[in-house]
């Protein structure tokens, strides 16, 4: 059993010359909310895109559940809600919810049977 949830040691995000995360460190325990803070371009997003997995680390490592963020087994155990809205609204209910779903590795056929679930759902609001 993994001593934390998250566990980051020393890590370094660069965008050029720009150091965006220096030598960070922190740990949350399981159960524990933790909240990241700071103002606007102090490396939040950052910080939690390489906690994702979503960028590597120039230095330093991030583990999550006691695993490496590259490690492909990690990531149906990763859930990240942003900030922004993540749907397309160009895009249908019944399509929005296909693109996410393949993207998350649902069956052809569960994708069909929420994609046509949450459009009947979504009309009948
Ligand atoms: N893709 C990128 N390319 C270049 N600079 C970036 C990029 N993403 C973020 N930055 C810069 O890195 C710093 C940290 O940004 P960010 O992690 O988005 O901070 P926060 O989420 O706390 O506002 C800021 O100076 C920002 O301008
Ligand atoms: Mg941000």
């Amino acid at each position: 059993m993994a001593d934390y949830v998250v566990e980051a040691r020393g890590l370094v995000q660069r965008y050029g010359d720009l150091v965006a995360v220096d030598g960070l460190d922190f740990m949350v325990e399981k159960g524990e909310v933790y909240g990241l803070i700071g103002p606007n371009g102090s490396g939040k997003t950052t910080v939690i895109k390489l906690v994702c997995g979503l960028l590597k680390p120039h230095a330093g490592s991030v583990r999550v559940l006691g695993m490496q963020v590259a490690d492909p087994k990690l990531s149906h155990q990763i859930g990240y809600m942003p900030q922004e809205i993540a749907i397309y609204p160009d895009l249908t209910v019944h399509d929005n919810v296909r693109f996410f779903g393949e993207v998350y590795g649902l069956s052809k056929k569960e994708v069909e049977k929420r994609s046509s679930w949450i459009s009947r759902s979504s009309r009948s609001l």
